[in-house]
């Protein structure tokens, strides 16, 4: 592990039991994510992207391996403790915005703060800030359940910020969204990502926002491999500057 690794992912195994029968996801997969790198993991569906993000946030343990977010692995954590570290230290985003629709915005984006036993006044204060960035100031006070889609989201990226985690990790964040609604949550992300020093590790299918980030992965038979720049090309990415794909093989 580097000095300037955020996150450590080293030999992970995950093997899941149902009905009776194993299914192997990876076998010895390690990942290195460096401090304020944009990385982008691509594959087909199925591949085990979700369940890798499930492990890089400690919402489920690998069959083996250790998970280093600096010198700590967290994969050694006990559940409450685990709970702490992902409340403090990680920033989620799912394909589908899972918010509580009864409660307003604001609310929901106070959630993760009261969890933490911070006052309400402070929980607000910092909920209000995070809406105004997402651009949500004047939905503060809507109930979730009455929001469009992309408004949804904006709450959730909002809500993943309120605790000023380091890390945010969205898995499909553009998957049930337009076009249009989809590239103004990839601006917002990027926007996001460097306005709070993240180290941000995207799940996409859309191969023009992968090749928009520092660093592309795909995640295929059990490995993640550095796809060149054909095979995204190929996959009809329009590859403005080829450098910022990073592994080093494109000229
Ligand atoms: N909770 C689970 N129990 C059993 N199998 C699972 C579970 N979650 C995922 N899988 C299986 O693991 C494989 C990888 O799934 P997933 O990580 O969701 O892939 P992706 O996100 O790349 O589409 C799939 O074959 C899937 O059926
Ligand atoms: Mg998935």
């Amino acid at each position: 592990m580097s000095a300037e690794s955020a996150i450590w992912a080293d030999s992970l195994s995950k093997t899941y039991c149902s009905g009776g029968a194993e299914v192997l996801v990876f076998k010895d997969l390690s990942l290195e994510v460096c401090r304020g790198e944009r990385l982008a993991i691509i594959g087909e569906s199925g591949a085990g992207k979700s369940t890798l993000m499930h492990l890089l946030g400690g919402l489920d343990r690998p069959s083996c391996g250790s998970i280093y977010y600096g010198g700590r692995n967290i994969v050694s954590l006990g559940d409450q403790e685990l709970a702490d570290f992902r409340n403090r230290e990680i920033g989620f985003v799912w394909q589908i915005p899972s918010l509580l629709p009864e409660f307003t915005a604001l609310e929901n984006v106070m959630m993760p703060l009261l969890i933490r036993g911070v006052t309400s006044q402070e929980a607000s204060r910092a909920a209000h800030e995070r809406l105004h960035e997402v651009g949500l100031r004047t939905r503060e006070s809507h109930r979730a359940g009455e929001l469009s889609g992309g408004e949804r989201q904006r709450v959730v990226l909002a809500r993943a910020l309120a605790a000023q985690p380091k890390v945010l990790l969205a898995d499909e964040p553009t998957g049930s969204l337009d076009f249009r609604t989809g590239e103004m949550i990839i601006g917002l992300l990027n926007d996001l990502h460097a306005a709070h020093g993240l180290t941000s590790v995207f799940v996409t299918h859309n191969l023009g926002f992968a090749a928009r980030c520092d660093r592309v992965l795909e995640l295929r038979r059990g490995s993640l491999h550095t796809p060149s720049a054909i095979e995204l090309q190929e996959a009809g990415v329009l590859i403005q500057d080829a450098t910022r794909l990073g592994g080093g093989t494109y000229v």
